[in-house]
């Protein structure tokens, strides 16, 4: 099938993401393109969308919150899986609960929720100079850690259950 993996990123880790996602579906024998949100020229050309955006104040940056935007009705159509791009690996002690929370959160925050068969809030990178001062002040009160939270393992078994989703008969493990 033809796959838009499309993304949004400020900083580099949902690209990131979005090429293994895209890797790790084309072994299963999709087509798949891996492209931002605000470059896709013809959304109507794709069977299945895989949409991910980094999340910044709860919420997909605002190029991503477009593409849902314009395309609710085709989104509305085809296959859908959401993916958001945040910290909580970066959370320690009590704050780690915040994450079960703010998947909802993100997702209440997106126009035009399109009908989708899943959504993952995965960890992605956090450096000191990426955040305010402000910012950097809050991260500090709660205890966050910077780095790369990113959990490739879990990312690619995510691209599997897609793959068993979009073809559940004919779907072998990559090499398989
Ligand atoms: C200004 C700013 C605001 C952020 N707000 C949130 C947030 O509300 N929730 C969250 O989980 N992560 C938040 N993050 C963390 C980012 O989403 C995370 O670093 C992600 O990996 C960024 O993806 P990118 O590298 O593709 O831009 C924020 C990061 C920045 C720089």
């Amino acid at each position: 099938m033809d796959v838009l993996v499309g993304y949004a990123t400020a900083h580099g880790s949902t690209r990131e993401i979005a090429c293994r996602l895209g890797g790790r579906l084309a072994k299963y024998g999709h087509t798949v393109d891996v492209r931002a949100m605000e470059r896709v020229e013809r959304p109507d050309t794709y069977q299945v969308f895989v949409l991910g955006s980094a999340v910044h104040g709860m919420a997909w940056l605002p190029e991503a919150q477009d593409f849902v935007r314009r395309n609710h009705r085709l989104l509305g159509v085809r296959p859908v899986w959401l993916f958001s791009v945040g910290m909580p690996g970066a959370l320690r002690g009590p704050w780690k609960r915040l994450a079960d929370r703010e998947a909802p959160v993100i997702l209440k925050n997106l126009p035009q929720l399109p009908p989708f068969r899943g959504h993952r809030l995965l960890s992605g990178v956090i450096a000191r100079d990426q955040l305010s001062r402000g910012g950097r002040l809050r991260f500090r009160l709660m205890g966050c850690r910077y780095g790369d939270f990113r959990d490739w393992a879990a990312i690619e078994e995510w691209a599997d259950r897609i793959a068993l989703d979009l073809a559940p008969c004919d779907s072998r493990p990559p090499g398989g």
